[in-house]
């Protein structure tokens, strides 16, 4: 370090450069790709062939379990860490396709803004809707690039005003598309009054596009767009600056207000500019909430939390790696930490950093950094780990699950691996387990978020507990948690496409078989309070 550098002045700066984001899209839009060309941007150029080898096994869960298994680390959640123009970004990776799960809602917890990704032709899709509810319940800022531009897709002006209406969220693009001849050909930066012309490059835009900057006014680009292609972008400039939201820096703070970029991944189109001024406006790690109150990222003790648990594939060994963030001080690497939850100091050895297929060592870590430890089962989701030991981070929100599926063990002799595999995966994360009413051992009842978790349970549960079972998928999809008197609980519950469960710590729930009975109880049972996770 610097002499004349002071801790404390390392440890300003290293926050200020740190931007941890997340990108929340709907299968196909293009998340891959967007995060291959940002990867590019970073320098992180070997990188980009990773990314794309995780495309390959996307659909077929059997190479994924392979994958897991040969590579001892999971490939569903990683992160991303590169530098650009003097930031140093951590992009959260999520799974984005068919094993989607409650994962990828608590890696939202740990990003600090949110990249938005919709495709020109589909706007707001099922996945981004759920998924941005996530956000805006924790008031994230959330960036937005329409991708896809490349090809013909819905008018901008009405994309916006879909978004608008769908999700509840002003928008104010910062880049507009630039058409010529009604092919997209460059974006305009209203921010900085530039217009950006791409040209492609042969290689399908695997290198940098090319780009060439003139100001809307300049006749030059009226000859380059021609007449009618020229007015058209001036007309639509002008009726965002006059009817639009306009830029609201406290607003996008909030959640409330997000910045629209446009563009294309696959091209390169407008990836630049994107990355440039997402960088400049989504925030460096702030404060977050805990027992004592708001903890500062520049507070000079260490603290952090976990969000994921991942158990380390290789059957012949138990260890799990917990994925920690970083919220306060510096961390480095062989300290001494206290696991709050137990009161008990921890050393935290071996951390690591995760680049996309690799990890490697590392030796120091800022708020914003995400670090993988070794854990022997002491650490669970939502642990705080810190220096000083005296609070907590407010807790990890827990998720509805979304299926249902009664576990049944193969095996009755093997009864209690099977028990010890679900509540060691539970504990991990990987799904939630409920019980029904029946007296003796009763049967559990997984729920997930996502559909793949009950193979990848299922899998995990014969080859890391020696207890094969089988799922038997429920219809019952529609989870509210339930308080109130005895009665009234017992009423509500018995009622018809309805199913009582109670959950881990005993709370009853109630499942509905489909929406029109869930909006039936939420309307008539009013003497009973429903809740969409465990209150
Ligand atoms: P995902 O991770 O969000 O699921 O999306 P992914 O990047 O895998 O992209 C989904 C498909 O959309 C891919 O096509 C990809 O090439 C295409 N795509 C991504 N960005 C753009 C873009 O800016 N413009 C256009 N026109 N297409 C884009 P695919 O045919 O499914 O796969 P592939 O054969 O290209 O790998």
């Amino acid at each position: 370090m610097d002499p004349g550098v002071t801790f404390s002045d390392e440890l300003a700066r290293a926050v200020a450069r740190r931007r941890t984001f997340a990108i929340i899209s709907h299968p196909d839009a293009g998340k891959t790709t967007l995060t291959e060309k940002l990867l590019l941007y970073g320098g992180a150029i070997h990188l980009a062939g990773a990314v794309k080898a995780r495309r390959a096994q996307r659909h077929a869960v059997s190479d994924w379990m392979q994958l897991e298994q040969e590579r001892g680390i999971s490939v569903t959640s990683s992160v991303l860490q590169f530098g650009f123009a003097g930031y140093q970004v951590n992009l959260l990776d999520t799974p984005g396709h068919e094993d989607f799960s409650e994962d990828t809602y608590r890696t939202l917890v740990a990003a600090d803004s949110a990249v938005m990704l919709l495709d020109n032709r589909k706007g707001v899709e099922g996945r981004t809707r759920q998924l941005f509810d996530v956000c805006k319940r924790r008031r994230t800022p959330i960036f937005t690039f329409v991708n896809k531009c490349d090809r013909a897709g819905e008018d901008p002006l009405k994309l916006i005003s879909d978004v608008e209406a769908d999700l509840g969220i002003a928008c104010h693009p910062i880049t507009w598309p630039v058409f010529r001849d009604g092919v997209f050909s460059g974006v305009y930066d209203r921010r900085l009054g530039e217009v950006h012309l791409f040209e492609r490059d042969g290689e399908h835009g695997a290198r940098e596009a090319i780009v060439r900057v003139a100001s809307l006014e300049d006749s030059r680009l009226r000859d380059v767009l021609g007449e009618r292609s020229h007015a058209l972008l001036v007309h639509d400039i002008q009726l965002l600056d006059a009817a639009g939201h306009p830029f609201d820096a406290d607003a996008v703070d909030a959640g409330a207000l997000t910045p629209v970029f446009f563009g294309s991944a696959l091209t390169n189109f407008g990836v630049e500019p994107f990355l440039r001024e997402f960088l400049a406006l989504a925030p460096p790690p702030r404060a977050r909430e805990s027992s004592a109150g708001p903890v500062e990222p520049t507070d000079p003790l260490f603290s952090g939390f976990v969000f994921k648990i991942q158990a380390n594939m290789d059957p012949k060994h138990r260890d799990r790696i917990a994925f920690v963030r970083v919220c306060s001080g510096r961390f480095v690497a062989d300290m001494q930490v206290r696991h709050v939850r137990s009161g008990r100091m921890m050393r935290l050895a071996h951390p690591q950093q995760f680049l996309a297929r690799e990890r490697s060592g590392i030796e120091e870590a800022w708020p914003g950094d995400v670090i993988g430890v070794l854990d022997r089962g002491n650490l669970r989701i939502g642990d705080t780990l810190s220096e000083s030991g005296d609070f907590e981070f407010a807790g990890i929100p827990r998720f509805a699950p979304e299926h249902f599926a009664r576990a049944i063990p193969a095996d009755p002799l093997r009864r209690k691996q099977f028990d010890t595999g679900l509540r060691e995966l539970t504990e991990e994360g990987a799904a939630q387990v409920f019980y029904g009413e029946t007296g003796g051992a009763p049967m559990p009842i997984v729920g997930t978020v996502g559909m793949l978790q009950f193979d990848v349970m299922q899998f995990r549960l014969e080859h890391e507990y020696g207890a094969p079972c089988r799922f038997e998928r429920m219809t019952y999809r529609f989870p509210r948690w339930v308080t109130g008197s005895r009665e009234d609980i017992e009423r509500v519950a018995t009622g018809r496409g309805r199913m009582r469960l109670y959950d881990i710590k005993g709370n009853p729930l109630i499942l509905f078989e489909d929406a029109w009975h869930l909006q039936r109880a939420l309307q008539q049972d009013t003497g009973v309070t429903f809740h969409e996770v465990a209150p």
